[in-house]
C-alpha cells in the first residue's frame, strides 16, 4: 500500500501498544511480515522537556522502514514545536493518537478525548502536517461517549485537515475493549474518504481478517501480535520457517540486543511469553521469574 511517499510491505501492519511495541518487538514482527510498525504512544509534551525515558522510546534498529513513530498531546503548538525540531526525523510517518482510552491520558484533554473536540484535533492534524512533508495520519475511535458515532465526521475532518491515512477502531472509548465490532462501521467510513483506511479491531486469524480487508486498505493488529507475531506471517503468507520456540529465542535476542536493563527485559517479555509456552505449570515458572537466565532456562532447556 501506498502512503504518499511510503510504499508499506504488506497491508497488515502491528498497532502502536504502550508497553508493547517497543524496538525489539517492531523487528520480530516486521520479519515476521507486518508491513508497517508503529511505536508505542509518545507524549509531545515529554519530548518539548527534553525527558531521557521517552527519548529512548524513539529508538530504531538500522534499516528499519517503514515506521510511523506516535504521539499524543492536545496542543497544536506542541505538535509542530516537536516535529520541526527534527527529532523524529528518522521515522517516516507521524501517527496522532486519537483514540487511547486510559483515563490518565483523557484526563489531560488527549487521546479519545480529542473525540469531543473536533476543532483542537482538527488543529493538532494542521499542525503536524504543516511541520512536515512526511504523511500524517490519525488512530481513532467511533466516538467518546457509549452510543456516540462521529466516526465518518471526524474521518472527513481528518481528511480536510490533510491526513494521509486513518485507523479507525470502531468502538467508542466509554465501550473500551467490550463487545464486538461490525466491520460495517469501517465500511462505511471508507466509503467517505479518498485517502487510505486502516482497520483495527478483533482481528485474531484469517476469518477476521478476511472480512475486515473486504472493507478497507489496510488491516492493523494489536493484541493477538502479543506472543503470536507469527500471526503476520501466517496471514501474509510470509513463508518463515521457525517454530515458536525459535521465535521466542528471537525476540528475546533482539530484546538483550537493543535493551541493556535486565529488568526491563524480564518485565516486557513476560508479557509475550505467557503465549510462548504451552503448560501452566510453565506459565507459572514464567510469572516467578526474574532474571533472562530464568526465562531462558524454561524456555529453552
Ligand atoms: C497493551 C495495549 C497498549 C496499547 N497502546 C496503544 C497506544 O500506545 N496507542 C494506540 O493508539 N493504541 C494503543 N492500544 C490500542 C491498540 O492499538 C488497538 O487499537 C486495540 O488493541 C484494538 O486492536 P486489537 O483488537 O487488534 O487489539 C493499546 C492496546 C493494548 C492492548
Amino acid at each position: 500500500m501506498k502512503i504518499k511517499d511510503i510504499e508499506t510491505k504488506t497491508n497488515i501492519f502491528l498497532a502502536p501498544m504502550a508497553g508493547v511495541t517497543d524496538l525489539p518487538f517492531r523487528r520480530l514482527c516486521s520479519r515476521l511480515g507486518a508491513g508497517l510498525c508503529f511505536t508505542e504512544m509518545i507524549s509531545v509534551k515529554a519530548l518539548l522537556h527534553n525527558s531521557a525515558k521517552t527519548r529512548e522510546m524513539l529508538a530504531k534498529y538500522d534499516g528499519e522502514y517503514p515506521v510511523a513513530v506516535q504521539l499524543f498531546g492536545h496542543e497544536p503548538m506542541d505538535f509542530y514545536k516537536v516535529i520541526s525540531s527534527g527529532v523524529l526525523d528518522s521515522f517516516d510517518m507521524i501517527d496522532i493518537n486519537m483514540g487511547c482510552p486510559a483515563p490518565k491520558i483523557v484526563k489531560n484533554g488527549d487521546g479519545s478525548s480529542l473525540l469531543k473536540d473536533l476543532d483542537t484535533a482538527c488543529n493538532i492534524i494542521c499542525a503536524c502536517v504543516k511541520a512536515t512533508d512526511k504523511p500524517v495520519s490519525v488512530k481513532f475511535r467511533k466516538g467518546f461517549y457509549l452510543h456516540d458515532d462521529i466516526s465518518v465526521r471526524f474521518a472527513k475532518m481528518c481528511q480536510r485537515a490533510g491526513a494521509s491515512m486513518i485507523t479507525y477502531h470502531p468502538r467508542t472509548r466509554e465501550q473500551g475493549f467490550s463487545g464486538k465490532i461490525d466491520v460495517e462501521d469501517i465500511r462505511r467510513v471508507k466509503e467517505a474518504v479518498s485517502i487510505p483506511v486502516v482497520g483495527n479491531g478483533d482481528v485474531v486469524d484469517r476469518e477476521s481478517y478476511e472480512r475486515m480487508s473486504k472493507v478497507c486498505d489496510a488491516v492493523m493488529i494489536g493484541r493477538r501480535a502479543v506472543g503470536h507475531p507469527e500471526i503476520f506471517s501466517l496471514l501474509t503468507g510470509k513463508d518463515v520457517d521457525m517454530t515458536k520456540k525459535e521465535i521466542a529465542r528471537l525476540h528475546l535476542d533482539y530484546l538483550k540486543e537493543y535493551t541493556k536493563s535486565e529488568r526491563y527485559i524480564v518485565g516486557t517479555f513476560k508479557r509475550h511469553a505467557f503465549s510462548y509456552v504451552d503448560s501452566v505449570e510453565d506459565r507459572r515458572r514464567i510469572a516467578m521469574a526474574s532474571s533472562i537466565e530464568e526465562i531462558e532456562n524454561i524456555l529453552f532447556s
